[in-house]
């Protein structure tokens, strides 16, 4: 590692601590730490296995790489200032992403499919095998776009549709498409973000009133949706649906 990137590392760290004392205090923090060093308890080690062999069958299945965890810190050219509001990269579960899928009762063929954080892809290979009228993903770490479109392209190749679009930039500033559309998180960032990104994704809804659906998987800082206008439509196992409020 170059010093360059330990200097980097080092900065990020300190910043994302900085954040995460803020918001959650100092235990948290400490919680963090030893987590970071390897100390897990039995829960998470369990998960963690688990969570490996789901990527590994995945990746398997349709000659990706779309799997395992990786920290913004170790990631260059990350564009924008909300790096240190970012979350690491961990791919959808796949069997939950059918759940939500097949929960949800939507025309998906009106609906344009949008990641926002989309990190390797997986969810955008995921969402390949529904009839969505199109697939955005967005990141705002330029390798995980570039390993994103090459996933997206080995999986066209086993036969699931090409069309997706993957572009490098931040949540907070993506213009949303018109027409209806789904927009996807996948547990991506800190409150500070995910609040931005409610009123940001209110206010496409409010200037072009179509229906504008948020699947917020792992949902943490739900309450910065429902805070402001945001509404519960659905919920399943780890995930919520959120519509406007007119
Ligand atoms: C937990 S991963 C989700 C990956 C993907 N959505 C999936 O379901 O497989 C979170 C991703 O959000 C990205 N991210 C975090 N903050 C972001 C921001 N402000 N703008 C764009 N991407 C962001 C990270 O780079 C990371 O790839």
């Amino acid at each position: 590692m170059s010093k360059r990137s330990v200097v980097r590392s080092l900065s990020f760290y300190f910043k994302r601590a900085t954040v995460v004392h803020a918001e959650f205090g100092l235990w948290e923090l400490i919680m963090r730490l030893l987590r970071r060093l390897g100390f897990e308890d039995r829960q998470l080690a369990a998960w963690r296995k688990q969570k490996m062999e789901a990527d590994a069958e995945f990746d398997r299945r349709f000659g990706t790489d779309t799997g395992g965890v990786q920290n913004l810190a170790d990631e260059e050219g990350i564009v924008g200032e909300n790096a240190k509001h970012g979350l690491a990269h961990i791919a959808t579960d796949p069997a939950q992403f059918r759940q939500i899928m097949d929960t949800l009762d939507l025309p998906l063929s009106e609906f344009a499919f949008i990641d926002l954080g989309c990190g390797k892809g997986r969810a955008l290979v995921l969402a390949a095998q529904y009839p969505f009228r199109s697939i955005i993903g967005v990141d705002f770490v330029p390798s995980f776009v570039e390993a994103a479109r090459n996933n997206v392209s080995v999986a066209a190749a086993q036969g699931l549709r090409r069309d997706i679009q993957v572009v490098v930039g931040d949540a907070t500033q993506f213009i949303l498409p018109s027409g209806a559309a789904l927009v996807y998180l996948y547990n991506p960032f800190d409150s500070h973000i995910v609040r931005k990104v409610a009123l940001h994704v209110r206010a496409s809804y409010e200037s072009d009133r179509r229906p504008v659906i948020i699947v917020y998987s792992n949902p943490i800082h739900m309450l910065e949706f429902t805070s402001c206008g945001w509404q519960l439509v659905t919920k399943g196992s780890g995930w919520v649906a959120l519509n406007c409020v007119a």
